[in-house]
């Protein structure tokens, strides 16, 4: 993005630091960005910028108030004599982006986060590399879940998105994945474990995504959650479920819960490429003078959605995925009955 800014169009490149906060403090939380700022910073994880996820300017916390504090970012934005911001974030940042754009700002954004739970975007940044790592965890664990004949159960991160466990949990193999986009019955679970047993094998491997709910539990969303189990963080849900399979089905279980490992250290390739894919394509959409839009990439092509489309949008996976259904034709039970019947086109 930088290299292409500077090196294309000759532009003035300034990184903020810690998102909007750096706006909103004097001096401002800026740098100047040159070719030499972003040199070896294609393999390197987090941001050179720092960031947070508690500035929202709209609904600021200070001193135990909540204010508004958007005007020192249009205050900022005018100081610095800016043309446009490129806010690179997930849904929470967009959101903020898209409402400094309702309000006349020039921004253009770029999807970046593990959950892939945007709108704009088949795949965002960072998403390859966190089912990679939980990918291999995976596959990690299945060494003591088969010697030991344990059920291994991996909580994996994504809130009220099943991606990052659906592409991990089938990418390793995993015998039972469980989303939030399906409520789950622990019946059909232990009916899986069952049925390995009588096939020899005494171990499974269990995926579930920190946003999983049990059916019946009358909650629909991980907030919700939090809200009732007065949870500060999000989780704990793959430690119930460990806790149930061992009562229910006589096996020594395990949890292990893979946290922010999934969100640091070196992005695989395929993240460096959509990188630096929608750093240009964001660079080329504020030289065209194209405002107001989040860049994506959808079938192989780079495209821009308006932020009015994406108010309250998200993506969580589909039921009707083919993903889904290729989970369970290859036998992986998603914590419900599988009917094989072929789809209606
Ligand atoms: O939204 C990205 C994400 O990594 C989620 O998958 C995870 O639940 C959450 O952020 C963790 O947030 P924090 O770093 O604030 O604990």
């Amino acid at each position: 993005m930088v290299k292409h800014a500077i090196g294309s169009y000759g532009a003035e490149v300034w990184g903020i630091t810690d998102s909007f906060n750096g706006l909103m403090t004097q001096p401002l939380g800026v740098e100047r960005l040159r070719l030499e700022s972003v040199t070896d910073i294609l393999e390197r994880g987090g941001t050179i910028l720092g960031t947070t996820n508690s500035g929202n300017p709209y609904a600021f916390k200070e001193g135990g108030k909540i204010c508004d504090k958007s005007q020192l970012v249009f205050d900022g934005y005018k100081q610095l004599g800016l043309d446009a911001i490129i806010v690179i974030g997930g849904d929470g940042t967009q959101t903020i982006a898209g409402e400094f754009a309702k309000r006349g700002l020039n921004m253009v954004g770029i999807p970046k986060t593990i959950d892939n739970d945007q709108a704009a975007t088949d795949t965002s940044v960072g998403f390859q590399t966190a089912v990679d790592v939980a990918a291999d965890a995976l596959g990690r664990l299945k060494s003591t879940a088969e010697s030991h004949d344990r059920v291994m159960v991996l909580e994996i991160m994504g809130r009220d998105a099943g991606h990052i466990a659906l592409h991990a949990g089938i990418a390793s193999g995993s015998n039972i994945i469980l989303i939030p986009e399906i409520p789950f019955d622990y019946a059909p679970i232990i009916k899986k474990i069952e049925e390995r047993r009588k096939l020899g094998r005494y171990f499974s491997l269990v995926a579930v995504a920190e946003g999983a709910i049990e059916k019946g539990s009358g909650l629909k969303s991980l907030a919700e959650s939090q809200a009732v189990f007065k949870t500060k963080h999000l989780g704990g849900i793959g430690g119930q479920v460990a806790e149930r399979l061992a009562e229910l089905t006589g096996s020594e279980t395990r949890l292990t819960v893979l946290g922010h490992v999934q969100r640091g250290g070196s992005p695989c390739p395929f993240d460096r490429v959509l990188a630096s894919q929608m750093g240009v394509h964001a660079v080329d959409l504020v030289m065209k003078n194209q405002f107001g839009v989040v860049a994506g990439i959808r079938g192989g092509q780079l495209t821009e959605t308006s932020y009015d489309k994406l108010i309250n949008v998200s993506a969580p996976v589909r039921l009707d995925s083919h993903l889904i259904r290729t989970a369970e034709a290859i036998g992986i039970c998603l914590g419900r009955d599988y009917d094989f019947t072929l789809p209606v086109d």
